[in-house]
């Protein structure tokens, strides 16, 4: 569905457009409201999410008021780098007190706390120049005085009226709150301490004092995930916009490194190039940005952070690949193993050495009884030095220490390591110690929880419990009751190991570390069981997906949050869709599309992918959702397609007989064709409202009253529309859709500025 937030192209159906037009003035006015880079003039109730912060000023059915008096305020109004403090009557910009006079001020507070409306002439001047006869000339003086500071947009003149402040997203705090800041992910925590790498710390620390951009590289395995997360919470107080923690799984696409960096600083990029989107979000930004597992996408991130770094002098980079970018800003550094005594130490000192450290960690968690000391230090510095101080392998081996004492472990790893010396001659020596490390801690596992390990190689990212069980109960020959029992304790079993991380948040959701997962995936390939696993798991995500998109129209804000979470493990369901499961991949795009944030030619390219896989003999259902979500789908160029996808939808869904999607088809086509076709618009529309059921879903009810409020615009009705607006906005409160509340909230807002300006008492006003 689709509701319009400005002029629309003809045709398409948007807010009537020759309305505006009789005001032409204003027209200009109000476009320039919606100037920025990102704001398209028609937005997509279903292809958008719902994320938005305060909508305390755009609560359902609430008049502009008058409530906040600049006066008495002790609000603060964050918005951009800009902090405006109405009780200490101060302006920051970027963190500076800017250099403001006592009218501008007021007449700026005045503004930010009208924000939701049009202020007069007279009204900023009775308010900025009480008791006083003033020129009129002195207001446009002290406007002109805020652009300088705000930039042009800040501030629109409606011309004849007055004012607007259109800097939207502002936040209102209370004086000890801090700003939300757009809400960056924070590293993913991590209980455990870091151990030794002091050095590296300090290292590192001065590097990016001198260096936009620090690599830290070296191999799967050897600390730089967990490195860079202690650099992240250490540094990010030293920067005023703290930190963002990127996280790219090594399956990445190219095209993804944007939308991770869009999806970690909270940013809705929509364009078909959101580079130069992301470039002006985070051009005043002065923040930490981590970028973890660049590797396999290295020249995108490259070309990415490069752009960055002309663009946001502010923003500095560090970066875990295993290999460096090769862009003129960056410093490398390659990280070595964890460091490991030369020789038998006593156990203080040899504690003074991060392997050591590890290995007694990690063993002490698994069995509290162990305790490094005189009689087992020897050993244990044999251990670390032949797993030659690779954190991951030295973790693996730990983890097996409760089962087997310090000494059996010592010489399970011997004989391992016989046995691969002799088989691996190929390999270059480097790589070889590492393989051999990885292997032989892997080979201490038991076999139950190296299959578990494997399986769950094929997620990408988090993974919930729910999935997690459909993709380690393999076995068909046990009773699928007993298969899910068996996983669980798999689960619990790499859980307790460290070798799967819970994050925190409820339900938890678990992941490998992107080392473990590699050197897992590995072994998943060479076992033969890649490919069924890979059905399990997209059969998973289709299932978990599809049931969070069927909840849109009753609790979007809850839904999409939740279709966001796995959206990259849908997405790698989908790449393997594409090639192997023809339904799953038709099943897969609409709720896929729906939860790309800020891709748009990503989305395209999935309903290209997917229109080519169409064909008579899937189910009704499934075309006529495909249709129907296809139809919604707004990138230009696909624009033709979506009239005739619109119908089909009308269609299919007739023919399954289910009537909320057939009403949800028929809604939408009556958007799209209004302009074009208004009697078929009505015919659809009343079909539509024949299937109004007592538990119709809030969403429904909330596209039928924009679609009302519509049409009373076209015809002219202002009042009408005002009323339409409002239980628009009602339902889409109903039905949690934050998003769709704040571009309702505006049309309203809009709405009524029509029916002010058309008051004759009005128009002479300044
Ligand atoms: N200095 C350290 N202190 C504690 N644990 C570490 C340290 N370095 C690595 N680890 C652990 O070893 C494992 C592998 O490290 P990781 O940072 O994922 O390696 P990489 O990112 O280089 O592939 C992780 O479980 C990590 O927590
Ligand atoms: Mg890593």
């Amino acid at each position: 569905m689709r509701f319009s937030v400005g002029a629309a192209p003809p045709g398409c159906g948007g807010l009537s457009v020759q309305k505006w037009k009789s005001i032409d003035s204003m027209q200009r006015s109000i476009q320039a409201l919606d100037s920025s880079p990102y704001s398209d003039s028609s937005v997509d109730l279903e292809s958008l999410p719902g994320k938005l912060g305060n909508l305390s000023s755009h609560s359902p059915g609430r008049r502009p008021s008058t409530r906040d008096s600049p006066v008495t305020t002790d609000a603060r109004y964050v918005f951009d780098d800009v902090e405006l403090r109405a009780s200490e009557r101060r302006l920051l910009i970027g963190g500076q007190v800017a250099n403001i006079g006592s009218r501008a001020f007021n007449l700026l507070l005045m503004l930010v706390t009208h924000r939701d409306r049009l202020v007069t002439k007279d009204e900023l001047i009775e308010a900025v120049w009480p008791n006083v006869v003033v020129d009129q000339n002195n207001l446009v003086v002290q406007i002109a005085s805020l652009r300088k500071l705000l930039g042009n947009q800040a501030i629109v003149t409606i011309p004849g009226r007055g004012y607007k402040f259109s800097v939207p997203g502002v936040q209102v705090l209370r004086a000890h709150e801090l700003p939300r800041r757009d809400q960056p992910l924070a590293a993913p925590l991590r209980h455990a301490p870091l151990l030794g790498r002091r050095e590296e710390v300090r290292r590192v620390g001065e590097l990016l004092r001198m260096h936009r951009v620090v690599t830290l590289t070296g191999a799967s395995g050897i600390g730089k995930t967990r490195l860079a997360q202690h650099l992240c919470e250490e540094l990010s107080p030293a920067f005023r916009d703290g930190s963002a923690w990127v996280e790219l799984a090594s399956a990445s696409d190219g095209r993804l490194v944007i939308d991770a960096l869009a999806r970690a600083l909270n940013l809705d990029l929509r364009a078909a190039d959101p580079l130069p989107g992301l470039m002006h979000a985070m051009q005043n930004r002065r923040m930490l940005m981590v970028i973890d597992n660049v590797e396999a996408v290295a020249d995108d991130v490259a070309r990415v952070v490069h752009a960055l770094c002309e663009s946001a002098p502010g923003v500095r980079f560090l970066l875990t690949s295993q290999v460096p970018l090769r862009i003129t800003q960056e410093k490398e550094l390659r990280l070595g193993p964890l460091s490991v005594p030369t020789h038998v130490l006593p156990v203080a000192e040899a504690l003074q050495h991060g392997a050591v450290a590890l290995f007694a960690d990690r063993a002490q968690a698994m069995d509290h009884r162990f305790a490094l000391d005189d009689a087992n230090v020897g050993t244990v510095i044999g251990i670390c030095r032949r797993l030659d101080g690779i954190a991951l392998a030295i973790e693996m081996a730990a983890s097996r220490v409760s089962l087997l004492g310090v000494d059996e472990l010592a010489q399970a790893l011997e004989q391992r390591l016989d046995l691969l010396l002799s088989t691996r001659k190929d390999v270059p020596e480097r790589h070889q110690t590492l393989r051999r490390a990885l292997d032989w801690s892997h080979g201490l596992l038991a076999e139950t929880e190296r299959l578990a390990l494997r399986r769950l190689s094929v997620f990408t990212g988090s993974f919930s419990l729910d999935a997690a069980l459909d993709v380690l109960t393999g076995d068909e020959s046990a009773t699928p009751e007993s298969a899910r029992w068996d996983g669980l304790d798999a689960l619990t079993e790499l859980v307790d190991r460290s070798l799967v991380i819970v994050e925190p948040g409820e339900p938890p959701r678990y992941r490998l570390y992107e080392s473990t997962r590699q050197f897992a995936a590995e072994q998943l390939a060479a076992s033969g069981e890649e490919e069924s696993c890979r059905r399990r798991h997209a059969l998973a995500m289709r299932r978990i997906v599809l049931a969070l998109f069927d909840q849109r129209l009753r609790d979007w804000d809850h839904a999409h949050a939740g279709v966001a979470l796995e959206l990259d493990n849908a997405r790698e369901a989908l790449s393997w869709a594409l090639r192997a499961d023809p339904l799953t991949a038709v099943m897969l795009a609409p709720p896929i599309s729906w939860g790309l944030v800020t891709s748009s030619t990503a989305a395209l390219d999935i309903w290209r992918a997917t229109e080519a896989l169409l064909s008579d003999d899937m189910p009704l259902h499934v075309r006529a959702q495909w249709a129907g979500s296809a139809s919604i789908f707004r990138l230009p160029c696909w624009l033709p397609r979506r009239v005739e996808w619109a119908r089909t939808a009308i269609d299919l869904w007739r023919g399954t007989g289910e009537s909320q999607g057939l009403q949800l088809a028929l809604l939408n086509a009556s958007r799209l064709l209004a302009q074009d076709d208004p009697a078929q618009c009505r015919d659809w529309l009343a079909e539509a409202d024949a299937l109004n059921a007592p538990g119709m879903a809030p969403g429904l009810r909330a596209m039928r009253a924009d679609v009302e409020a519509q049409a009373a615009l076209d015809a002219g009705d202002t009042g009408a529309a005002i009323a339409a607006f409002e239980q628009a906005l009602r339902a889409a409160a109903a039905s949690h859709n934050s998003f769709i509340m704040q571009l309702l909230s505006r049309e309203l807002a809009r709405a009524r500025m029509v029916q002010a300006t058309s008051q004759p008492d009005h128009r002479e006003a300044a």
